[in-house]
């Protein structure tokens, strides 16, 4: 029963899946898909010439800056650079997981995904352990109904019916083997209840429950399913208060919120989400009335978690202790949400009263004084401003370097936009001097607060790039290999990148192309030389993109001719680099 194998191979199972899912079959999917009408259906948008425009469904705005392609098959915010495919559309606006998007879009376009594809994704394998997990929640649930000290807890704590319904809560008996002997019928079972976690085992080989006299609290994932479980002592001997569930093929407590399901299931559009530290702060708040409540899983914040969350609601309020334990927590949120602080995003710090939680707080308070200090919590970038500037004397210009130094790289990792805007026009304002501030930046940041981008300016390559993403078919007319390949010049390796990849996928899109370059530098730049339109049909642009490259070919010719001419007199050529030279000055006639 060691299910540590199988846990792994079932991982990796659904990872081929997926993998195999990719490519031919999804740039065919996108392909046939009209992007329009996936989007028109749920957002208004109007043609304005060669594309359709509105406004952005992902940030409020008064003017549309929302547009969509439907040659290009994928929509891009110029307000928020919201940016993607059909199937990224319906996964960021429905909420919808891969595979369903997937689903959805084959449907629409009549045609059939493969079916070992889709059904033998979790559903299919992870099927027993989902079944074993729902098992384990109603058997707790049984078992708080029969343990009068559990109930009693619950009463003393003050959580009623209606929420301990709403969150399944339950318990775990005393004893060694409640759930084993409910459960664990046969072999097959047993390794089953081992899969999920639930079970423990000692040196000499004995197997037995996990959690044992706790108050169970199940862990939904997005879909409602119990996936993991927290477990609270009554007695405060037991062992260590909380116990998890260990991570298991189907929970992942880094990519996991508690309490988002049931956020979830009491708003059609989150407004906003208050993030709290635990799982009886969740509970109370949303008994409460502030349904709004999600904890993280006695972790740190993850980045899996802030793209989570503001995949959900477009204002995250974190909400801390007010000791230097919270406030360290506060700064691990602050380093997973910079890199996602994209215009439309905001994010708020709320640190309590000394000795208070959520719990405490709410139950003292109400819903009214809870939701009054969460209006009055504190900006992301005040709270940024305020622990970078800790310990420095910004009234001497060895504090002002200090601080400026601090930055830097923090200013390097957010998003374009509005918010890193307003973060370096703080840092001029307090540094005070613009040239300065400028120099010790250095060239990644101009005053604006806009990068310089990473692909050459108006250069041979990136013309042929911009062509390239206008119409990828383009990349199938050249012969390999591509001998501008060995050019050095920045952005060649890009365009042989782009290159190989349409003449794997001949059917890909720019908006597949584009996308297949997420969390890589190059995304934002690719994304709006994507944007550009160029005039012309597909003859011109065949012409002056094959123009393009038979340039950079002849610039190859030449940089490899420069090579060996400054070699020729020394160190001298050996008889094949001779003769190469010769047929290449030949070649160039
Ligand atoms: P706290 O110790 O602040 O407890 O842990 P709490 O949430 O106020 O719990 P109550 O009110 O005493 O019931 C906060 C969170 O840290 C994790 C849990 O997720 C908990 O909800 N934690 C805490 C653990 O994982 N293990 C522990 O032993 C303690
Ligand atoms: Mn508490």
């Amino acid at each position: 029963m060691p299910s540590l194998r199988s846990v792994k191979f079932n991982g990796l199972l659904n990872w081929y899946v997926m993998a195999r899912l990719s490519d031919a079959f999804l740039d065919d999917l996108l392909a046939r898909t009209d992007i329009v009408e996936v989007i028109g259906a749920r957002v208004e948008i109007k043609r304005a010439g060669r594309e359709y425009s509105g406004r952005c469904p992902f940030h409020d705005e008064r003017s549309p800056s929302f547009t969509v392609s439907p040659t290009k098959q994928f929509y891009h915010c110029f307000g928020c650079g919201a940016h993607g495919t059909a199937i990224k559309f319906l996964m960021e606006y429905d909420r919808m997981e891969f595979l369903d998007a997937i689903e959805e879009l084959a449907k629409r376009a009549g045609i059939e995904v493969p079916h070992d594809a889709v059904r033998r994704d979790s559903s299919e394998d992870s099927q027993p352990l989902y079944a074993a997990l729902d098992a384990a929640t109603r058997f707790f649930a049984e078992q708080l109904h029969t343990s009068s000290s559990a109930r009693a807890y619950l009463d003393r704590r003050g959580v009623d019916e209606a929420t301990r319904e709403r969150f399944a809560i339950g318990y775990a008996p005393d004893g060694w083997e409640g759930l084993k002997n409910a459960l664990g019928g046969d072999a097959q079972r047993m390794a089953v209840l081992d899969r999920v976690g639930l079970l423990s085992k000692n040196d000499a080989g004995r197997v037995y429950d996990k959690f044992r006299a706790r108050l169970m609290f199940p862990i939904h994932d997005r879909r409602g399913r119990v996936i993991a479980f927290g477990g609270r002592v009554l007695e405060k001997e037991d062992g260590p208060k909380y116990l998890n569930s260990p991570e298991t093929s189907l929970f992942h407590k880094g990519r996991e919120l508690y309490g988002l399901w049931q956020v979830r299931q009491a708003h059609s559009k989150i407004p906003q989400l208050v993030v709290v530290e635990g799982y009886m702060d969740v509970v109370s708040l949303f008994q409460y009335g502030v349904d709004t409540a999600v904890a993280t899983l006695g972790t740190a914040t993850t980045p899996d978690h802030a793209e989570l969350l503001f995949r959900n609601a477009p204002d995250v309020h974190f909400c801390f202790d007010g000791d230097r334990a919270g406030r360290d927590a506060a700064w691990k949120a602050v380093e997973s949400i910079l890199p996602r602080m994209r215009d439309g995003r905001q994010a708020f710090f709320l640190f309590l009263p000394d000795g208070e939680d959520p719990d405490s707080i709410v139950r003292k308070e109400g819903a009214t004084g809870f939701e009054q200090r969460i209006r009055g919590a504190m900006p992301l970038y005040e709270f940024y401003f305020n622990e970078r500037r800790a310990g420095l004397n910004l009234a001497t210009a060895t504090g002002r370097g200090a601080f400026a130094d601090r930055c830097k790289p923090d200013l390097d990792k957010v998003p374009d936009g509005g918010f890193r805007n307003q973060l370096f026009a703080r840092l001029t304002d307090t540094v005070g001097d613009k040239l300065w501030l400028r120099k010790t930046l250095g060239a990644s940041t101009s005053a604006s607060g806009t990068r310089a981008s990473a692909t050459p300016k108006r250069s041979l390559v990136r013309s042929a790039i911009v062509l390239l993403l206008q119409q990828p078919a383009l990349a199938l007319q050249l012969q390999t290999p591509f001998r501008f390949a060995a050019l050095r010049q920045p952005g060649i390796a890009l365009l042989v990148e782009l290159l190989q990849l349409v003449v794997q996928r001949p059917d890909i899109g720019t908006g597949s192309l584009v996308e297949y370059f997420a969390g890589r530098d190059e995304h934002a730049a690719l994304q709006k030389l994507a944007m550009q339109s160029l005039p012309g049909d597909a003859s011109t642009l065949l012409a002056e993109f094959t123009d393009a490259i038979a340039q950079l070919d002849r610039q190859t010719l030449a940089q490899r001719i420069g090579e060996l001419q400054l070699r020729q007199r020394d160190p001298g050529l050996n008889d094949a680099e001779k003769d190469e030279l010769r047929a290449l000055l030949s070649s160039r006639r």
